[in-house]
């Protein structure tokens, strides 16, 4: 059928025998915008076993090559960041400008990580026996990285090319070979990305992706025996993968319930314009966003005041416009949000903006004096709406950023660094900001998640790591 965009696999674009696809509605005009092929399971272990053929060779192709093969990538990625930006615009409503930064922030990523690669990976250790008592100086053991072999990345609706792109870049340098399976909102501009690898002139069979519903194939992929490492950012579907991959590595990235704890000495408009960024930047959809502002009572009132004033200010519409809040990503998502609003009404929490929705569209919404008893407080809303809690000492602050299931990020305010030093000690997460609301980036940054946000660690270097496997070889005298 004519208008569904076909999915990779040995090197070549293709229609499923299925004959189905997948709809991809645009979240502001709620309408079908794309469809993708909603692949087979036969199709999925065909991509596996070229996948395992392609690795082989692939790894013993000279660490420079992989390198010089990513940069060129890179370059083309850059090359077609208008169209990409223009999917991403399309399918998830990001903002037209920070469409276009993903797709710039993704061709650097890559290359990044093709120089870390090189030197990474380009040198191993040696160990010698006689440092462990009773041995002679009769074996030396040399330690090298060696890939894992196929690489199953699953990146979510947020950043479908940046999150793909930090799963494929440090699978593929490392020598392994990958098979992406792109969130549905997302998986057109994905499939464009993975259409910049083809271009770059990879082998075939190396990198694979395949579309289709989660609730067909997922499954199916998680559990499938040819993958061996599995590589996944997105919600609660990480916990399930967890409990049903085989023996594995995971890298895991899921939700988050980033806390701001605001102290009496912090400078209040830094912190007001980082509640806004932190807060609201694409309309809160980051995992990584400021979930919850827990300030000391004393400066609330002057907060809350400052916030509101740049809530005022924010442009609220379509994202072509490059309005900072725009359509959530689905109707179940602005369903589930609105219900998140409601039990804080019901509740009795302050809405310092009124309550405004128009299809997928909420506008930004502070709620003040939120209490532990609100589902706010503590659920992930993955929209435009921010609650603030008020407290009356540090150890109460941390104590709500440690009681939750998430254990992202965090941040403090405060000009105080010694004090800074101690709660960033004390917060159960894998990331403390001072002074600057949550993120992810710059991308060689560690970015980890304690409890329900995650397993294992990200970042160039540690995925680089993650994606390898150590290997010895011991050398014995006579
Ligand atoms: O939500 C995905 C997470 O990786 C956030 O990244 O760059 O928005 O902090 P960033």
């Amino acid at each position: 059928e004519e208008g569904i965009y076909k999915y990779y696999s040995e090197g070549e674009w293709k229609k499923s025998s299925s004959g189905k696809s997948v709809a991809i509605v645009n979240p502001t005009t709620r309408k079908t915008h794309y469809k993708v092929q909603a692949c087979t399971q036969e199709e999925v272990n065909k991509v596996m076993d070229t996948a395992k053929i392609a690795q082989k060779a692939w790894a013993k192709t000279p660490l420079w090559k992989r390198a010089e093969l990513l940069h060129k990538a890179a370059a083309i990625l850059k090359e077609h960041k208008a169209p990409i930006a223009e999917c991403l615009v399309k399918e998830i409503a990001k903002p037209a400008k920070d469409a276009v930064t993903e797709v710039v922030r993704s061709g650097d990523l890559i290359s990044y990580c093709a120089e870390e690669g090189v030197r990474l990976l380009g040198q191993g250790t040696l160990l010698t026996s006689d440092s462990f008592p009773g041995n002679e100086r009769s074996k030396y053991c040399l330690v090298s990285k060696i890939p894992l072999g196929v690489i199953l990345a699953i990146p979510p609706f947020n950043y479908p090319v940046n999150l793909a792109v930090s799963k494929i870049a440090p699978a593929l340098i490392a020598g392994n070979s990958l098979v992406l399976k792109p969130p549905t909102q997302g998986a057109v501009a994905a499939l464009h990305m993975v259409h910049c690898f083809h271009l770059a002139g990879f082998p075939k069979g190396l990198i694979s992706c395949i579309t289709g519903k989660g609730s067909e194939i997922g499954d199916f992929l998680t559990m499938h025996p040819g993958v061996n490492c599995i590589s996944f950012t997105g919600g609660d579907t990480g916990v399930a993968i967890s409990k049903k991959a085989g023996m594995v590595p995971l890298q895991m990235e899921l939700g988050g319930k980033d806390a701001c704890i605001v102290l009496e000495d912090a400078d209040l408009d830094l912190v007001a314009s980082n509640i806004i960024k932190g807060g609201f930047s694409y309309s809160g959809q980051r995992c990584t966003a400021v979930k919850v502002v827990l300030v000391m009572e004393s400066v609330a009132d002057t907060l809350v005041e400052k916030v509101n004033a740049k809530v005022a200010k924010l442009k609220v519409g379509p994202p072509e416009d490059d309005c900072d809040i725009t359509p959530v990503v689905s109707e179940s998502s602005a369903n589930f949000i609105e219900g998140l609003v409601t039990d804080a009404k019901q509740k009795g929490a302050t809405f310092c903006q009124e309550y405004k929705r128009e299809g997928n569209l909420i506008w930004p919404l502070l709620l003040d004096n939120v209490r532990p008893d609100m589902r706010i407080a503590w659920e992930e809303p993955f929209g435009p709406v921010l609650p603030v809690v008020r407290i009356n000492s540090v150890e109460e602050g941390i104590h709500h950023c440690n009681a939750s299931n998430f254990g992202l990020q965090g941040c403090i305010f405060t000009r105080d660094i010694n004090k800074a030093m101690l709660i960033s000690d004390a917060m159960e997460t894998g990331t403390v900001q001072i002074n600057s609301a949550p993120a992810r980036g710059p991308d060689h940054f560690p970015f980890q998640g304690l409890r329900d946000s995650g397993i294992g660690s990200q970042g160039v270097t540690n995925s680089i790591n993650m994606m390898t496997k150590i290997k010895s070889t011991v050398i014995n005298l006579p």
